[in-house]
Parts: C-alpha cells; structure tokens; sequence
C-alpha cells in the first residue's frame, strides 16, 4: 500500500497496441469528472506522451524511457519516475482519495519489480489474440515471481467476452485459476478520442453520456473494486 489517501495504479504490458494508454486516460479523466478523485499519470513507456491540456483535469509527468535497457543506460528516468511517485504520495491528502496511474510498456525488468513491490494494483491490458494473452500472462507470471502477494488483474479492451468459435481457443489457454482475474470491457467507437487532443475537443469529450465517457467510468469503477479496502 503507497499511502493512505492515493492509490498507484499501473497498467503494464510489455505488448504494444493492448490499450495501456487509453486505459490510463480514460481512468485518469474518469476519476477527476465523475468520481471526484484527483488524478495523475506517470508517463514511462518507448513512445512519446500524448499532449493533454488542463482542461482534462489531470496531470501528466513524462519519464519516457524509464528503466529501457538501452535508452536509460544510466537509471535517470527510472528516477524520475521514483521521485514523482514518491512527491505524490507525501503531497497527497490522507484524507481525500487520489490516484495515480503508471502507463509502462516495454520489457523493463526494473520497473516492473519496483512496481510488483510497490503499486496497489496492477492491471495487464489484452486483446483478444493469442500472443497478447499469452504476453499477458507471461508478464503476470513474471510480477507473481518477483512478489507473490501483489495485487493483479488483466482487462480486456474491446471485447465483451463473449467468444466467437474461432478465438475460443484463446481463452480455453487461461487457466481456470487465472480466469476470475479477467475482466471485459467492451469496444466503444470513439475512444480513439482519450489520445487524440484535437478529437477531444471535436467530441464533447465532456458529454457524461458518450460512449468513451461511460467505457471510463466502468473502468474506473472496476479499479475502485479492485483496490485494497482502506482500514
Ligand atoms: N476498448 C477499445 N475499443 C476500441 N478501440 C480501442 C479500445 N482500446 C484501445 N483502442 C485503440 O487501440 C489502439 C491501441 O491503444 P493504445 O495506444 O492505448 O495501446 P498501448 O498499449 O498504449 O500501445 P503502445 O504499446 O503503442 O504504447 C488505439 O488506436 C486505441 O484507440
Ligand atoms: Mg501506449
């Protein structure tokens, strides 16, 4: 547990294209206008940021590269990435929720064992193909080594759960004790509008009834649930 008051959230997969950040925008814009909790958002994986504005609401820090084997040889913004975590805890309200959410792709073995050791949840994005479960689940094997007590679940976006004939087998490959820990989000159309600024703005991301803004709210939901109870 970080700290009574704000919760970290990671949402990790070393596969590309699995929804890790839309997944951290919507969460993030869903917790500040619908559930009243400040957000923030640590930036650390290979690709540049996505520019967001204040009018989202929330805050974006940028560690980009932490921890990659090559790009951060010299550890400097898996720092940084240390040291935002760290401010936002001690500068949280103990008695206001707050949350931070960690966007980590690629295969980097130290964030991944500090955020095994330290986040309050850790959320594996798939798709429905069957190397994205299958990196899935090797990355959630990888996290259970390095602690066997943390906190994981996987989240499918874009799926409802109900499997066609010819992707059965993909599920079939998650084991029965690993199958609870899944949870199905479903598509919705303009959720391209979470990591595009200027769409943004041409949809009314604001609207509560939109499609992206309800696919958020059952998200962040979801995260609430499944966080550790607050003594
Ligand atoms: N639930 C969804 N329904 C429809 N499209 C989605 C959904 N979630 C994500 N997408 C789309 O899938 C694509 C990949 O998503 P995203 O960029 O969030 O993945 P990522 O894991 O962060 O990728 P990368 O590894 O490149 O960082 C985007 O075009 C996004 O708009
Ligand atoms: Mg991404």
């Amino acid at each position: 547990m970080s700290k009574k008051g704000i919760f970290a959230v990671a949402i990790s997969s070393p596969k590309g294209g699995v929804s890790k950040t839309t997944l951290c925008h919507s969460g993030c814009w869903a917790a500040v206008n619908n559930f009243n909790t400040a957000s923030y958002l640590i930036h650390t994986d290979n690709t540049e940021p996505v520019n967001i504005d204040a009018s989202r609401g929330y805050r974006q820090y940028d560690c980009q590269f932490a921890a990659d084997p090559i790009r951060d040889k010299s550890g400097e913004q898996l720092e940084k990435v240390k040291y935002y975590w760290n401010n936002l805890i001690e500068m949280a309200p103990k008695d206001e929720r707050s949350i931070m959410f960690v966007d980590n792709g690629g295969n980097k073995e130290e964030l991944a064992l500090f955020l095994a050791e330290f986040a309050d949840l850790i959320i594996i994005p798939t798709v429905v193909d069957g190397i994205s479960f299958k990196r899935g689940i090797q990355h959630y094997n990888q996290i259970k080594a390095s602690n066997s007590e943390v906190n994981v679940r996987f989240v499918v976006a874009g799926h409802n759960g109900k499997f066609a004939k010819r992707d059965q087998d993909i599920w079939d490959s998650v084991s029965d004790e690993l199958k609870p820990l899944f949870m199905f989000l479903g598509r919705s159309s303009d959720l391209g509008v979470f990591i595009i600024d200027d769409e943004i703005k041409k949809k009314g991301w604001s609207q509560p009834n939109t499609p992206a803004a309800n696919y958020s709210r059952a998200f962040f939901k979801y995260v609430l649930e499944n966080l550790p109870k607050q003594d």
